[in-house]
């Protein structure tokens, strides 16, 4: 392509020392980069200078270095690839407790918590635990609750259930919000949880709002944190209180919690346990995104990449995102871009996702799951017990453990096989522990 020097504007003209130059003008670079219109982002201007200052902001850059891309040559390449790698930048969410683009899967349950706003009779139906794997997505369905309560009128309080939360709502959230709703300061901060919360909810229910408290990663390290805060989330319930809680956590913590006796305010949630997405909603989770971002991903490819994520949340986010940074100035995304994706995100979620997980289990747990995946396939329980040679009564009672947690689960009687496809192969290449790592038989 010849080489030609740039000026802003449209079509072919006069410059001011008089020679003719080749203009050429924002449209067409959006021709270029775009199919169709894209109205949110783009908005045509008669003033050129103005719409390439949108262009520039747009992309991310400063205005002088759109100008200086657009005066060399190849310029309308250099603009396109800014252009969509910047797009393709911001589509997918693969990081833990960001809301992804397109949330999918989950209709059913924030049906039934906006239903339970709704209703009066308090008690467990204003109680809702969520657990399952990380990158299943928890944290986004405590933010999704939070966003239905707060459009319901609610008030919300977000918490992490990290050493000192009772302590946090008592001394700080609670009388915060008392002190925003005319109660005085001393009223406020003298008195306990329980009193706050009766005092903030009978306040809420007088205006027919509520209260809603979202606590995450729920583990047994505050036990008896939780003891006080579901004391007084069991008497907010029993006197008909204006207040919902929403939980979340892994399913080991969560488990122990409710056998907790202590804790019958949560034994009285509904405990959800969330599964992977259906592979259809998988697939509007990829495609629109991609759309969305101006391109493309061939039907193949897309299959290859819906099927790859096996429905998890995580991975659908984590493969969106690789695969829409492998050629980010191509506009179609390739099989080829997929399979690379997909090598990328077992590399990554063995050695983030799954390790993280896998440190929260027990050390035994860790060495059954390392033993099974020895296997290509489902793993007999008798071939696990004489890997690591202790005796069969031992190696049921710890993938009981596993089952439950929702690690593994039994494909027939005497053989057990991994939730997560992935997990297997994870496992071999970053083995948890090298310790733990039995000889390969
Ligand atoms: N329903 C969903 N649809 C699409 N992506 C989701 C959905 N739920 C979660 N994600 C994505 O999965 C990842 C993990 O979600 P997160 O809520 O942090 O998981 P968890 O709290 O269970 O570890 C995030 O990148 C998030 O954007
Ligand atoms: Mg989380």
């Amino acid at each position: 392509m010849p080489s030609r020097a740039i000026e802003l504007g449209s079509g072919d003209g006069q410059t001011k020392d008089g020679r003719r130059r080749a203009f050429i003008g924002v449209d067409d670079i959006l021709a270029e980069v775009t199919d169709r219109p894209m109205p949110t982002l783009w908005i045509p201007s008669h003033n050129r200078r103005s719409s390439l200052a949108h262009l520039a902001s747009v992309i991310g850059i400063r205005l002088g270095s759109l100008v200086a891309l657009l005066r060399r040559n190849n310029h309308k390449s250099q603009v396109c690839r800014v252009y969509r790698s910047y797009m393709a930048r911001d589509q997918f969410t693969p990081t833990f407790g960001v809301s992804p683009p397109l949330l999918v899967g989950r209709d059913d349950l924030i049906a039934e918590f906006t239903a339970s706003l709704a209703d009066d009779r308090g008690s467990s139906t204003r109680a809702t635990i969520y657990t399952g794997s990380r990158g299943i997505g928890k944290t986004v369905m405590l933010n999704e609750v939070e966003r239905v309560a707060r459009a319901h009128g609610w008030l919300v309080i977000s918490e992490t259930a990290y050493a000192g939360f009772v302590d946090r709502l008592t001394n700080i959230t609670l009388p915060g919000l008392l002190t925003s709703h005319g109660y005085s300061n001393t009223t406020a901060s003298t008195q306990s949880f329980g009193d706050q919360l009766k005092l903030v909810s009978d306040h809420l229910r007088s205006l027919h709002s509520g209260l809603l408290i979202t606590l995450d990663e729920l583990n047994v390290a505050q036990f008896d944190e939780l003891r006080e805060f579901g004391a007084a989330l069991y008497q907010a319930f029993s006197d008909n209180g204006a207040v919902a809680f929403v939980g979340a956590g892994l399913p080991r913590s969560v488990n122990l919690i409710l056998a907790d006796p202590a804790l019958s305010s949560l034994q009285l949630a509904d405990l959800h346990v969330l599964s992977p997405i259906n592979l259809n909603d998988a697939k509007h989770a990829l495609r629109v995104p991609i759309e969305g971002s101006d391109r493309e991903i061939e039907p193949l490819a897309l299959d290859d990449a819906v099927q790859a994520t096996g429905g998890y949340p995580f991975r659908i986010q984590l493969l969106g995102h690789l695969i829409s940074h492998e050629h980010p100035d191509e506009r179609v995304i390739t099989r080829d871009d997929v399979a690379s994706g997909v090598l990328e995100v077992r590399e990554r979620i063995g050695s983030w996702q799954l390790e993280s997980e896998l440190t929260e289990l027990p050390e035994n747990d860790r060495a059954l799951l390392v033993a099974m995946a020895t296997d290509h396939g489902p793993s007999k329980t008798s071939a696990i017990a004489s890997r690591l040679t202790i005796g069969q009564s031992s190696v049921d009672k710890w993938l009981a453990h596993l089952i439950e947690g929702g690690v593994i689960h039994q494909t027939r009687h005497g053989e057990v096989d991994f939730v997560q496809p992935l997990l297997r192969e994870c496992l071999r290449v970053h083995p948890v522990s090298p310790s733990l790592e039995p000889n390969a038989s």
